[in-house]
């Protein structure tokens, strides 16, 4: 579980720290989410109501309010992507980690997303895995991407 407490002490009492509060408290959250505990504790600390906090988490897709996997693969769906290949990437993730986008891989290892234009539409098409914008991207390397990244959390 993250460490609220420490996160917290390191912000000042503003609802302008907002967004910068919750992704740190995701990435720390090896469930790459945002508990309710969370949200309580950051709107006592920025002194903000709960409900605030929880319509900023729920309006941003990069936050999630339900655990995930320990990694994220966020597939671009925007037309240029789709186009070059994201179609099949994704019904080759679905496949691969047996699940339908918003998924867990039974593992806990991943969590497969869509996501609006990554901002890398010439590397068309584009995946991001965790904090990582991956341009260009086959299903031959995704495999090698997610047989790397298991091999990883393995050790
Ligand atoms: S359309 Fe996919 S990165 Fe821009």
């Amino acid at each position: 579980m993250a460490d609220l407490s420490g996160i917290l002490a390191k912000y000042p009492r503003s609802a302008e720290c907002l967004l910068d509060i919750l992704h740190e408290i995701q990435d720390a959250e090896p469930g790459n989410y945002l508990s309710e505990g969370a949200l309580t504790a950051v709107a006592e600390h920025v002194r903000i109501p709960l409900s605030r906090v929880l319509s900023t988490a729920s309006f941003y897709s990069m936050f999630s309010l339900k655990p995930r996997g320990r990694h994220i693969i966020r597939v671009c769906e925007s037309p240029p992507c789709l186009l070059a290949g994201g179609e099949r990437l994704i019904a080759y993730l679905k496949e691969k980690l047996g699940v339908e986008v918003g998924g867990t891989s039974e593992d806990g290892s991943f969590t497969l997303e869509t996501t609006a234009c990554l901002g890398a539409c010439s590397g068309a098409p584009a995946v991001m895995i965790d904090e990582k914008v991956h341009e260009g991207v086959t299903e031959e390397r995704l495999g090698r991407i997610i047989d790397e990244l298991r091999g990883k959390d393995a050790i």
